[in-house]
């Protein structure tokens, strides 16, 4: 009898002691591994791919028509053997849109996945109806086209899914491409695309042999943070320069990873547009933050002959680990031409400065995010957490209220930023923005108008864009009403049949 006890409590330390030392172990791996560098060890081997631009008619009533096709397919990514993708028109990514303001478009879009998807115009202002948000799903085989005029100045916006609760693994599967928008505004930049402008879409990936690994860590409560930076879909690679200057419209594509771009020698470079358009003036400056979600167009002085890297590097004082902060990377070769064409200069003024600071606040908005939800609860397709009024501007506070990596985006509009973390925004923030980094702890002021599409049933979305905290829930709903309409019944699209549910209305949180 005492024997087997004590081989029994022997038996059970033992497995206490190797369950402790497995898992301090795997807490020294995961540290160890937590941060990345491959500055330096980039090979640039392959031209940067340049995704095409998107064929269009254009009927007798001057609506511009696009064809999209969600698929899935095989892509060379680098790992020997081809990496299973999804892809717009292709097997990776997708062609990039370009249309100007004042014209109808639409687009006619084939879910050929075999699973529900959505297509959301990032950075549109567009009916809610044609968001392409969790609200418009398209079933397997199923296609949805949402047409509306194009009414908001020349910027560099982008389109994805936006499935409930889905949207990390599908953009992470391949499915982003860019939609840029002209307008009559016109200003001395490079503008020619291909040859002096380029869509410079960066997104970070994890593999697990030549599949894309989307299983984030134990400690990355950001999501996903992968070694392996791909930009339009190429791993390592250079742009022949073929001008004085170029203009790089970049896209943070990524799922989790904030970037702050830079040059290996530092050189500094101008940024002109940001989310919503052009800046009201160009702002040099050698680095640049961006987290997902957001996009900076900049303009690069590039010599003959010469070659720069555009990296990412830590923000001076900033060593979290597990939030990919302290990573290092080698992202794109620029390689200078031994003749370069004439570039025109950078203009000094760029555009009209953002106009609501003067505005009447009809009302304030206090959102915080922490966790996986806003103060407003969990993510419900059933519930309207804001009713914003047609035609009426608002303020709206948005905290990061905990420890972790949080940015807030919202549908529909472009807002400008009054405060940023306590002081006055920086100047690379003094343009029209619909994404922002929130530090840790920080709050911002943002001021919007709600303009020209009411519909009091047919919600827009707010969130954070780390995809994989606005999956777990980290998104409220809005809906811009007529003055004293009630919110109506939201068209709920659900798994159930039931596709009707009353909205609810959060309370207490406006004033
Ligand atoms: Cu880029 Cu609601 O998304
Ligand atoms: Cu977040």
């Amino acid at each position: 009898m005492m024997r087997t006890a004590l081989k029994l409590v022997l038996a059970i330390g033992t497995v206490v002691v190797l369950v402790i030392g497995g898992f301090t172990a795997y807490i020294a791996w995961s540290f160890a591994n937590a941060s990345i560098s491959t500055v330096g060890e980039v090979e640039f081997a392959r031209p940067l791919a340049i995704p095409p631009l998107a064929k269009s008619t254009v009927d007798a009533a001057g609506v511009r028509t696009f064809d999209l096709a969600m698929q899935a397919g095989a892509t060379d990514l680098g790992r020997g053997e081809p990496t299973p993708t999804w892809g717009f028109n292709g097997a990776f990514l997708g062609p990039t849109l370009r249309a100007t303001r004042g014209e109808q478009v639409k687009v006619n879009i084939t879910n050929g996945i075999d699973e529900t998807s959505t297509v959301h115009w990032h950075g549109m202002h567009l009916p809610a109806g044609m968001d392409g948000g969790p609200h418009q799903p398209i079933a397997p085989g199923a296609n949805w086209s949402p047409q509306w005029t194009i009414d908001q100045p020349a910027a560099s916006l982008w389109y994805h899914p936006h499935p409930h609760g889905e949207t990390a693994k599908h953009v992470y599967r391949g499915l982003a491409g860019m939609f840029i928008l002209d307008d009559a505004n016109e200003v001395a930049l490079p503008k020619t695309y291909g040859v002096d402008d380029f869509p410079i879409m960066v997104q970070d990936k994890a593999f697990d042999g030549s599949k894309l690994d989307d299983r984030a860590g134990l400690f990355q409560s950001t999501g996903i943070l992968g070694d392996t930076v791909l930009v339009n879909g190429t791993p390592g690679p250079f742009l022949d320069v073929t001008s004085e200057r170029v203009r790089l419209r970049v896209v943070n594509g990524s799922n989790a990873r904030v970037y702050r771009f830079h040059f290996d020698d530092n050189r500094p470079y101008a940024v002109v547009a940001s989310d919503g358009g052009l800046l009201p003036a160009p702002v040099e400056t050698n680095e640049l933050l961006l987290s997902p979600g957001e996009r900076a167009e900049i303009v690069v002085d590039v010599r003959p002959g010469e070659r720069t890297v555009l990296q990412s590097t830590p923000p001076t004082g900033d060593s979290n680990r597990f939030t990919g902060a302290s990573d290092r990377l080698d992202i794109l070769e620029l390689r200078g031409a031994q003749t370069l064409t004439a570039s025109p200069v950078v203009p000094a003024t760029l555009a009209p400065a953002p106009d609501l600071a003067d505005d009447t606040v009809g009302a304030t908005r206090n959102v915080s995010l922490g966790g996986s939800n806003t103060n407003f609860g969990k993510m419900d397709l059933e519930r309207v957490d804001i009713v914003s009024t047609l035609d009426t501007t608002e303020t709206w506070n948005v905290t990061n209220a905990d420890g972790q990596v949080h940015n807030f985006h919202i549908h529909d509009v472009q807002f400008q930023v009054i405060r940023y973390a306590g002081g006055p925004p920086p100047a690379v923030l003094a343009g029209w923005k619909d994404t922002i980094l929130i530090p840790q702890g920080e709050t911002v002021e943002l001021r919007m108008r709600f303009t020209d599409f009411a519909d009091a049933s047919s919600p827009y979305m707010f969130h954070c864009h780390l995809l994989r905290h606005e999956d777990q829930g980290l998104m409220g709903q809005f809906v811009v009403a007529r003055p004293g309409e009630k919110v109506g019944a939201i068209d709920v699209p659900d798994h159930d049949g039931d596709d009707h549910a009353a909205a609810e209305v959060s309370t207490g949180h406006a004033h």
